[in-house]
C-alpha cells in the first residue's frame, strides 16, 4: 500500500485551517497545520511534507516571505507550494507568487473540488519529477561505474602493446597504440570526473586529511604538467613561499584541484604566453564571510584568453564553458572547475577568480592552516 501523503496547511485564520484540514483528511491525506509563516518554516523542515498550501496574507511573515525562506533552505527547497490568495482578481500577487516559485494558486473562498483537483495534480507532477531525478542519478552512476572496468582492461592491453610486448610490431602500430592509449586515458579521466562530481553532489565525499606540505602538492602537479606547457611553448614560472606551515588536507583531492587549475591555465593560454604559479600565506580578518585566520594559498596566473566578467559567476557550474574559445575553442567537459570549487570548499577554503578578456586570468585557492 502506498504511504499517505502529507500536506501542510498554513493560514492565520483558524476557520480556514479547520476547513482545509477537514476537506483534505476526508480524501485520505495526512494533514498538518501551521498558523504563521514562522511555524510553517519549522514544521516543513521537521516533517518534510509532500505539499504546502500557503496563505498569502498573514501578519508578521506573509506568504511571499515564507516562500522565499522555503526556497532558500536546502531541506525545503523542493517542496511544492500552492498559494492561497484572497482575491481572484489579484493578478499581481499571483504573478509574484509564481515568480518566487509557487507551483499553483487557489483563491478563497476555497472550493472543494478545485482544491482536491489542484492538490492531486501537483502531487502527481512532483512525484513524477522525483522519479525522473532518481532514475537519472541511478542511470548515471551505473553507467559510469560500468564504463570504468572494461576501460581499465583496454588501457592495460594498449600499454603492453605500446611497450612492444607483442611480436612483429612496426613503428606504425606502436604509434597507433599510443594514440589509442592517450584517448583511453582521456576517457577514463572524464569518467572519473563525472563520478567525483556526482559523489560531491550526493554528499558522499569523505576527505582523508593528513598534515602535509602544501608546496609539495603544488610541485607534484607542476612536475606532471611542465612538459605540456613546454610543448605549447609556454613559460612556466613557479614561485613558492618555503615558510608555509604544514596544514591538514586531503592530498589527492588538493592535487586534483591544483592540477585542474594548472591544466586550464595551460589550455587557455596561446603560444609564447606565460603561466605563473605562486604559493604564499594569505590572511583573512573576517572581511569575507566565514574566512578568518591564515590560509595556504596558491595563485595560478596566465596571460591567456581570459573571460568576460559576466561569465565569471557561472564557470564553476557543471559542464559550463565560457564563450571565449571562439572557433578554435579548446576541448573539455566543463567539470574541472566544478571539482576545484567543491574540493576547496570541502576543506573550508575558498576559490577566487579575476580575469580580463584577451589579457589573462588569475585563479586563487586558499585552504585553512590549522
Ligand atoms: N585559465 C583560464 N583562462 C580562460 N578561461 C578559462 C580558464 N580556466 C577556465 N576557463 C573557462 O572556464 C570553463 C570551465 O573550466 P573547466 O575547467 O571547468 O572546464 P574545461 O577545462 O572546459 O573542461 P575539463 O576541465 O572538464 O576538461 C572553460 O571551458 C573556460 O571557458
Ligand atoms: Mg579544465
Amino acid at each position: 500500500m502506498e504511504e499517505r501523503q502529507r500536506i501542510l496547511a498554513v493560514d492565520d485564520a483558524v476557520d480556514n485551517l479547520i476547513l482545509l484540514d477537514r476537506l483534505l483528511k476526508r480524501r485520505g491525506f495526512d494533514v498538518v497545520t501551521a498558523s504563521s509563516g514562522t511555524e510553517c518554516l519549522t514544521q516543513s523542515a521537521m516533517l518534510h511534507p509532500d505539499l504546502i498550501i500557503l496563505d498569502v496574507a498573514m501578519p508578521d511573515m506573509d506568504g511571499f516571505e515564507t516562500l522565499k525562506h522555503l526556497r532558500q533552505n536546502e531541506i525545503t527547497r523542493d517542496i511544492p507550494v500552492i498559494f492561497l490568495t484572497a482575491n481572484s482578481k489579484d493578478a499581481k500577487s499571483i504573478e509574484q507568487g509564481f515568480a518566487l516559485g509557487a507551483d499553483e494558486y487557489l483563491t478563497k473562498p476555497i472550493e472543494q473540488d478545485e482544491l482536491i483537483a489542484r492538490v492531486n495534480s501537483i502531487l502527481r507532477i512532483s512525484k513524477a519529477e522525483r522519479r525522473v531525478e532518481q532514475l537519472k542519478a541511478d542511470f548515471q552512476s551505473m553507467l559510469v561505474h560500468d564504463l570504468r572496468s572494461p576501460l581499465s582492461v583496454v588501457i592495460g592491453v594498449l600499454e603492453l602493446g605500446e611497450k612492444g610486448e607483442f611480436d612483429n610490431h612496426s613503428q606504425e602500430v606502436k604509434d597507433l597504440l599510443a594514440t589509442a592509449l592517450k584517448n583511453a586515458h582521456k576517457m577514463l579521466g572524464l569518467i572519473n570526473d563525472i563520478l567525483d562530481v556526482a559523489k560531491f553532489e550526493a554528499g558522499k565525499v569523505q576527505l582523508s586529511k593528513q598534515p602535509g606540505d602544501f608546496n609539495v602538492v603544488v610541485e607534484g602537479a607542476v612536475g606532471r604538467l611542465k612538459m605540456l606547457a613546454r610543448e605549447k611553448g609556454l613559460e612556466l614560472i613557479v614561485d613558492e613561499d618555503a615558510n608555509i606551515p604544514n596544514c591538514e588536507f586531503d592530498n589527492d583531492k588538493i592535487d586534483q584541484a591544483v592540477t585542474n587549475l594548472l591544466s586550464n591555465a595551460i589550455k587557455f593560454t596561446p603560444k609564447n604566453g606565460r603561466v605563473t604559479v605562486r604559493t604564499y600565506v594569505k590572511h583573512f580578518d573576517g572581511e569575507l564571510p566565514m574566512l578568518n585566520g591564515n590560509y595556504a594559498a596558491m595563485d595560478v596566473e596566465d596571460t591567456g584568453i581570459g573571460m568576460p566578467a559576466e561569465e565569471l559567476p557561472h564557470i564553476f557550474d557543471r559542464y559550463r564553458q565560457a564563450q571565449t574559445g571562439g572557433p578554435h575553442r579548446e576541448k573539455g567537459t566543463g567539470l574541472g572547475l566544478t571539482i576545484v570549487k567543491r574540493v576547496v570548499e570541502a576543506h573550508g577554503g575558498r576559490v577566487f577568480v579575476e580575469s580580463v578578456p584577451g589579457k589573462g586570468t588569475k585563479f586563487t585557492i586558499a585552504i585553512p592552516i590549522g
